[in-house]
């Protein structure tokens, strides 16, 4: 039997929807003060297909924002210094307000190097350095898209964050550190969960938000949840589906176990994932609002 259905199912193609629409009415005031339309530009090596439709739906809702895209493909054997030299072009360039290089690189590219290499300016995913370590002191900072769009999220459904204790599962730079940090930014009460964790289950039965950011289809069980707790679910995991040969999508949560028992939490897909390319798009109109010296858009 499969268990009911009770949680509040958080709407993330919707938010999205409704923070791109909001992106867009902004950027003819930029364009008015700037001279020109925010521009992005997204850098991909290779023929990788997943990252080939995520660079495809990146290009798409940049225009559709009203601002420019400049997308640079690079065959697979692209040599490092060829891809250094590209983002130093793209640093330079003053129609670049955002550079995004897609990963995975290549195996024999240092993609540590590369984002090393980006503007933090224009580091509109926030993985520079200078944007981590700002996220962690408090300064203004270009923050991670995936963690932020979650936060976002959580903010529309619970308001004050203030004293929940949050816990996020997966220690990465691009999700779980960041997460962590915004959330003890809003005051959260924060516990960093991995996969060498003692007793996982028992430490996010502790939660009042869970956010799920491993990578393993469906690991975190209903029985892991307390009653009415916030779930996000970051996980994008490819699955064998119920028809021979077909696949589908599932998330880091056993789905229909956590609604049952949550308050509230992402499905998958339609949850996290369209907030990341809409907080690229938001990211990328205040890089470019600050690096005009322009104060950032105001409520996004
Ligand atoms: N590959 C998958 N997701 C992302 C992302 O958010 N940014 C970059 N640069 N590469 C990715």
């Amino acid at each position: 039997m499969t268990a009911r259905i009770s949680a509040k199912i958080i709407d993330g193609k919707a938010f999205a929807a409704d923070l791109r629409a909001r992106l867009a009415a902004r950027v003819p005031s930029f364009v008015e003060q700037a001279g020109r339309a925010p521009g992005l530009a997204v850098v991909l090596v290779g023929e990788d297909p997943a990252s080939q439709v995520y660079v495809r739906s990146k290009h798409k809702a940049t225009l559709e924002a009203g601002m420019q895209s400049f997308e640079h493909r690079l065959p697979a054997e692209t040599s490092q210094q060829d891809l250094l030299d590209l983002v130093a072009a793209l640093n330079a360039d003053d129609n670049v307000d955002g550079i995004l290089v897609q990963l995975p690189l290549p195996d024999h590219i240092d993609d540590k190097a590369v984002l090393a290499a980006i503007d933090p300016a224009k580091d509109v995913d926030g993985f520079h350095v200078v944007n981590a370590g700002r996220l962690a002191v408090g300064e203004e900072a270009l923050v991670p898209c995936t963690p932020l769009g979650s936060l976002m999220l959580l903010q529309d459904v619970l308001g004050d964050l203030s004293g929940l204790h949050a816990v996020v599962i997966g220690r990465s730079n691009i999700v779980g550190k960041p997460m962590a940090q915004l959330l003890l930014q809003q005051s959260c009460t924060v516990t960093i969960a991995h996969s060498r964790t003692k007793d996982l289950p028992a430490i996010v039965r502790l939660a009042d938000i869970v956010v799920a950011a491993v990578g393993r289809a469906e690991m975190v069980r209903g029985d892991w949840i307390k009653p009415g707790a916030t779930v996000i679910d970051v996980g994008i995991n490819r699955v064998p589906g119920a028809e021979p040969g077909k696949t589908k999508l599932v998330g880091d949560c056993a789905y229909d176990e956590c609604a049952a028992v949550a308050g509230a939490i992402t499905p998958v897909p339609g949850g996290v994932g369209p907030m990341t390319i809409a907080c690229l798009l938001r990211n990328t109109l205040v890089a470019a609002h600050r690096r005009t010296g322009l104060s950032d858009p105001e409520g996004l």
